[in-house]
């Protein structure tokens, strides 16, 4: 199906070229929607985005670490841009439209202005990695371009022990592309439309919503390592076996994490290494991901997690190893650019409900360069990072008339358009 059978509706379009996306070649598996970073999924939807952002009137460059990023300009050459847009990475056999919708939407919003120029630049930009589905570390591209790479992140290998340089240097749309750090004041904001994935929305009867901050959250791999063996010869009562810790440790997060509202705590992959079923484990790998509304209370169940972990294994005389792979604080809202996104939501009639974020995006870490907002779009059930995340068309349209009344008084205030 190309773009011209797309259906152009404003913010229905949107949620079409999600869909399209949701498949190969923009998918690594045609079974579940896969699309990493640096991979040849994520490539193809770089070039139709490409060809998308072209249609909508924008010049497009790919930055140095693989970000699409779209320009409307303004009425005056080199003026500052409000930047639109999220990620276009998923996780693994994850939803259609976590990410990608924001940047479609972006597209939508330039499309509409249909020529028509304003007192800023726009620019629509698709972020290659903030999952961290591929690499041991994640916002990798928002955190180029707010001046704050990863340290190390060249380094970092994926499950098939291809590094991050090596990737990226074999990815052609980003080769020989300029580093993609942007300075401050080359943004007047940051607006990222992203789904709810949670259930406010849906549970209220509201179409979209406005982020009032972002979780604080905190990523670590634990390993837990005891003595391989052989599982028929040797006595229970003298096996070093760290599957039996590691059972326990991740029954102490959810102990922890459930004790406090607001405090979550999941392990979402589990390796028994070396993997063989016949093999007493020599070591036991498991993620953490810990978030709460607040740094401190997030790092105080870090470390009732950790004291835990500890006591688990030296009762069981094996190892404990714990690495921090990333490290988010709360990010609040910017109160000046959310003032006005409630005042556009009350332009296209919606009552402006405000809400939290416990998932991360990378508005938090655009929040580090400029001023930065989100808007939410309710999703069926609240689902996501599962492949039936789901969005009502009309609340996409909904959606995209909000960020164009907030464009729209932008303009005013910048001393342009008159609304
Ligand atoms: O994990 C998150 O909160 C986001 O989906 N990356
Ligand atoms: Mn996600
Ligand atoms: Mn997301």
């Amino acid at each position: 199906m190309s773009a011209e059978t797309l259906n152009y509706d404003l913010g229905v379009r949107a949620v079409a070229r999600c869909d399209l996306m949701g498949a190969p070649p923009y998918s690594e598996h045609d079974d579940q929607l896969v699309r990493r970073y640096l991979t040849a999924a994520h490539a193809a939807a770089l070039g139709t985005l490409r060809e998308w952002m072209e249609a909508a009137g924008m010049s497009v460059r790919c930055d140095g670490a693989a970000n699409l990023i779209g320009r409307y300009e303004a009425a005056a050459p080199n003026a500052p841009a409000l930047m639109i847009g999220s990620h276009i990475d998923t996780v693994r056999n994850g939803g259609r439209y976590d990410g990608a919708l924001g940047v479609m939407l972006g597209i939508d919003c330039v499309e509409a202005l249909a020529g028509r120029r304003l007192p800023f630049a726009l620019e629509v930009i698709a972020f290659g990695d903030e999952e961290g589905s591929r690499f041991p570390t994640s916002m990798t591209c928002s955190r180029a371009v707010a001046g704050d790479p990863v340290s190390g992140a060249g380094a970092l290998r994926d499950a098939d022990g291809v590094s991050l340089a090596e990737a990226l240097a074999a990815f052609e749309p980003a080769q020989g592309e300029a580093p993609a750090m942007r300075r401050p004041g080359e943004l007047l904001g940051f607006l990222e439309a992203h789904i709810e994935q949670g259930p406010v929305l849906e549970a209220e009867g509201l179409p979209i919503g406005v982020v009032t901050a972002i979780a604080a959250q905190k990523r670590l791999l634990a390993r837990i390592t005891g003595v391989a063996g052989h599982a028929g010869t040797t006595p229970m009562h003298l096996r070093h076996d760290p599957g039996p810790a590691a059972a326990e440790a991740i029954l102490a997060v959810e102990r922890i994490c459930g004790a406090e509202a607001g405090l979550v705590g999941t392990v979402g992959r589990i390796a028994a290494l070396p993997g063989s079923v016949n093999v007493i484990p020599g070591a036991v790998e498991f993620s953490l991901d810990v978030r709460a509304p607040t740094s401190a209370v997030r790092d105080a169940a870090v470390g009732r997690i950790a004291a835990e972990l500890q006591a688990i294994v030296a009762r069981r005389d094996l190892a404990l190893t714990l690495e921090v792979t990333q490290d988010l604080a709360e990010s609040p809202c910017d109160p000046t650019l959310t003032a006005m996104l409630v005042a556009a939501m009350g332009d296209v009639g919606v009552a402006p409900r405000r809400l939290p974020s416990g998932a991360g995006h990378d508005a938090m870490v655009m929040a580090d360069l400029c001023p930065s907002a989100m808007l939410f779009i309710r999703c069926k059930g609240g689902v996501s990072h599962n492949p039936a995340e789901a969005v009502d068309p009309k609340d996409a349209a909904v959606a995209a008339r909000a960020m164009l009344a907030f464009i729209e008084r932008l303009a005013v205030e910048r001393g342009g358009a008159k609304r």
